[in-house]
């Protein structure tokens, strides 16, 4: 509630300081963005409907569409409102802030605000609008005139598109986001999980998402009785009510669309986090860092090693000491172990993980000793199998237990259902996700969560969430039919639009050549017929260390398949903690070429789907008056990610700014490029 109140103090703050040149827009209720090309209104119909609708560059963008909520219990927040006079407020904000890490450290905040409140015989509601260059967000914060609580059955949000165009989703579920992105009209599109990335029939970019979700269902997007209107649709408790709250009142997430006049534009844009809270850690966060990071992991999906404790076993002593050996001689900051606690023997049936008890075989006193004497990190696992309830009595334990072994970054994981019908992103979800970053907060412990709820850029608010899956991963490579090529050059237009991801890439042996045929290999849920594969050429994976932005960035492969091997040098080089990014060049589904510039370092990468594609990128990025020698990892020319997919060159130039590359790929392929500057 008390973000509610500080809203409500803000908006009446504003009302007074508002300058009476807005007094005119303030009448016709409408905002536009500061290069003014965004432009939205907002109505109220005859029976008393807010409706807003968006122009860009003077053509209508969004026609007028519906807001507000159903609800139980005698409260409306559907229709009879009726504007405050001298409710609507309006200012600017244009501030820089900064982040410990993420895409680009310096931000930039530049928008414009409205905020208008109305009433009927129920409630308030104040709709708060913020339009900025590179798209706008909306939220509601409603107080009920007399509730005991509010139980919310349906949101009335719509998106009806003014125009037809290409959209990019996954099917929305309420338990996962492990699907392949399917491409469809957007007249024909029956239903989409967000991030939805469309391209209108005049060229307009633009994805739908949400930003801010702490306390409420995740939403999602189903086409409407309209062809081009999408609802949106909330994730339900188990008896149907989609939110629920104290009689106050609430603030729903930010419904949010980003605008772009180029595919790149939506990944240059900072909307989503932009319209998150400041950080709530202040003071000295040097326990938040980006890692490089590789782990006992791969050898179970492939089916080689187990979780659990039998002859197979992973998470030994004697792998641990290895893998950490391994990352301290290949600057490598951090090494995951899984299958480390006792519990995986139950993983899918009673999933009563313990958080504090290691197995016997792994012997985590000394693997800490031996890791801190070695200067490396570790990651450690908390698999739940869904068991939410199991988890959270042991949250307090487990993290002091963390504290205690001085470790400070553990990946969540969420493989199996929520208890009680609970589903992965209702509200109960939210709120128990948000529960684990503010306890890891608290230990000072980074996150990487796997089944998660999907990012909506609370990495702002609560920087020690640092990454994520959502998304179908490498794992999916080892036991399906896996992820094709064009997968990759679509998660940076969607998924990736909402946050970092732990995609985990750079797995070396594609063709599970050195696995395939081991004697203790079991297929892992049988899903790979003796045909699963990566469907990438190598210089791809590498690529993709860049392109596939996390914070945490795995290196996927078997230690094995990377001792000696040439192009491992661009990981042992790579540097997660980048300073800035630029998205070049790309279409959705198609290409995507990023440079990430972590200290005086460049990283380029480009990568493409089935299509070999040549590409010449301008080195406008570099600095003036310096010379710098480029590392290329490039597809040879005879790669296929079919046919001959490991097959790479390295070579080097030296290049300065203005100098133009020319990047060649192969079908499924890509390039990798380091830029190190030559001292003078
Ligand atoms: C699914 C996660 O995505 C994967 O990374 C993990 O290894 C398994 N669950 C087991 O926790
Ligand atoms: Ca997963």
């Amino acid at each position: 509630m008390s973000r509610l109140r500080s809203l409500i103090l803000l908006l009446l703050l504003a009302i007074f300081v508002s300058p009476a040149a807005t007094q005119s827009l303030r009448e016709r209720r409408q905002v536009a963005s500061p290069d003014g090309t965004i432009q939205l209104s907002l109505n109220m119909t005859d029976a008393g409907e807010p409706r807003y609708s968006v122009t860009v560059d003077g053509k209508p963008f969004i026609l007028p569409s519906e807001l507000g909520f159903d609800a139980r219990g005698g409260l409306n927040l559907r229709d009879g409102f009726h504007f405050f006079s001298d409710g609507t407020v309006f200012f600017s904000m244009d501030n820089d802030w900064t982040c410990p890490w993420g895409v680009n450290k310096q931000m930039h905040q530049h928008g414009n605000v409205m905020m208008v409140c109305m009433q009927n015989s129920t409630a308030q509601l104040c709709l708060e609008f913020q339009v900025f260059n590179d798209g706008f967000g909306f939220r509601y914060s409603v107080l009920a005139n007399h509730a005991d609580s509010i139980q919310v059955t349906d949101e009335l949000t719509r998106f009806r598109f003014a125009r037809d165009g290409d959209a990019w989703a996954i099917t929305p579920d309420y338990n996962t986001y492990e699907f392949l992105y399917h491409k469809q009209l957007l007249s024909q599109m029956p239903y989409a999980a967000t991030p939805m990335t469309f391209r209108t029939a005049d060229g307009l970019y633009g994805s739908i998402h949400e930003a801010a979700l702490v306390d409420f269902p995740e939403m999602m997007l189903y086409a409407d009785d309209d062809s081009l209107c999408f609802r949106a649709e909330l994730a339900e408790w188990p008896d149907g009510v989609k939110a629920r709250f104290n009689g106050d009142g609430f603030i729903s997430p930010w419904r949010t669309c980003q605008i772009a006049r180029d595919a790149v534009g939506l990944i240059n844009s900072s909307l989503i986090l932009n319209l998150n809270e400041p950080s709530k850690l202040p003071g000295d966060c040097g326990w938040i860092r980006p890692m490089k990071y590789i782990g006992v992991w791969w050898g179970m999906h492939l089916g080689i090693q187990t979780w659990a404790m039998d002859d197979r076993h992973g998470a030994t002593t004697e792998n641990a000491l290895r893998y950490i050996d391994f990352a301290a001689d290949n600057n490598i900051d951090a090494v995951l172990f899984e299958g480390w606690n006792e519990g995986w023997e139950n993983w899918g049936g009673s999933q009563r993980f313990d958080y504090t008890r290691p197995y016997a075989d792994f012997d985590v006193e000394r693997i800490c000793r031996h890791a801190r004497e070695r200067g490396v990190a570790i990651i450690s696992h908390h698999e739940t199998g869904g068991n939410i309830y199991n988890y959270e009595r042991q949250l307090d334990t487990a993290y002091q237990w963390l504290a205690d072994h001085g470790i400070h970054c553990v990946k969540t994981g969420y493989a199996g259902g929520f208890p009680d019908g609970h589903s992965h992103h209702g509200q109960f979800a939210v709120r128990h996700y948000q529960r684990v970053v503010e306890t890891a907060a608290r230990y000072h412990v980074m996150l990487d969560v796997h089944e998660p709820i999907k990012p909506t850029g609370l990495c702002r608010t609560w920087p020690n969430l640092m990454t994520g899956e959502g998304a179908r991963g490498m794992e999916w490579n080892a036991w399906s039919d896996g992820n094709p090529p064009e997968h990759h050059e679509i998660l940076p237009f969607t998924r990736l639009l909402a946050g970092p991801m732990d995609y985990t890439p750079g797995t070396f042996d594609i063709l599970f050549t050195q696995s395939r045929d081991l004697p203790q290999r079991r297929k892992w849920n049988d899903q790979d017929k003796g045909t699963s594969r990566v469907n990438t050429t190598l210089a791809k994976q590498l690529a993709n260390w860049v392109i596939l932005y996390s914070p945490l960035q795995m290196a996927s492969d078997l230690i094995e398949n990377y001792a000696g091997h040439p192009a491992f040098q661009f990981f042992r080089d790579f540097d997660p903690d980048c300073d800035w990014s630029s998205a070049l060049a790309g279409e959705i589904g198609e290409y995507v070429v990023v440079v990430r510039r972590a200290g005086e370092r460049y990283f380029l990468a480009a990568s493409t789907n089935e299509d070999a594609r040549t590409v010449s990128v301008p080195l406008l990025f570099l600095k003036e008056g310096e010379a710098y020698v480029a590392t290329i990892y490039a597809d040879a020319p005879d790669a296929d990610w079919k046919s001959n997919p490991t097959a790479y060159t390295i070579t080097q130039q030296r290049v300065v700014r203005g100098d133009v590359l020319t990047i060649r790929m192969a079908p499924g392929g890509g390039q990798a490029v380091l830029f190190e500057l030559i001292k003078k």
